[in-house]
């Protein structure tokens, strides 16, 4: 019989999974629009947003179809890929604790911070983009690498 809080979490987290509903847990937090800026080959995004290693945000900037994710995956190391799975275009997640990328739907697809598919039925790996500290801010060349 589950008794902690934690046995209850887990549970509702993969009723939610089985169901094909992403749990708040597993989704990646949209950057707030003020907290970025867009050039055309370049996204200044505020660090501070990723001060902690081990956070993520997602950019999200509908009118120029961009949707990545931005990953402080090890002190002072960061990632960016894009968030649409290459299979369905289901929203990609970042997760500590794998550091990985795991699509949010139910096949589950998931991708190293290369962009690499390392298990899932996709349609190639998630494209990556340069990331570099300068100050206070997170410089993202739109210029896929891969
Ligand atoms: S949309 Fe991601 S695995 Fe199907």
């Amino acid at each position: 019989m589950m008794s902690s809080p934690f046995d209850r979490r887990e549970l509702l987290k993969r009723s939610l999974l089985a169901t094909g509903f992403a749990p708040l847990c597993c989704i990646t937090p949209e950057a707030p629009s003020h907290s970025f800026a867009c050039e055309e080959n370049r996204i200044f995004l505020d660090r501070g947003l990723l001060s902690q290693p081990g956070s993520a945000v997602a950019i999200v900037v509908a009118s120029r179809n961009l949707n990545l994710i931005v990953i402080h995956w090890k002190r002072g190391r960061f990632a960016a890929l894009d968030r649409s799975c290459t299979h369905g275009g289901a929203q990609c997640a970042y997760n500590n604790r794998r550091m990985t990328v795991q699509c949010t739907s139910l096949n589950h697809a998931e991708f190293g911070l290369d962009g690499a598919l390392l298990h899932g039925r996709t349609h190639g790996n998630l494209k990556t983009y340069a990331v570099q500290a300068l100050g206070r801010q997170l410089v993202v060349s739109l210029e896929a690498r891969t």
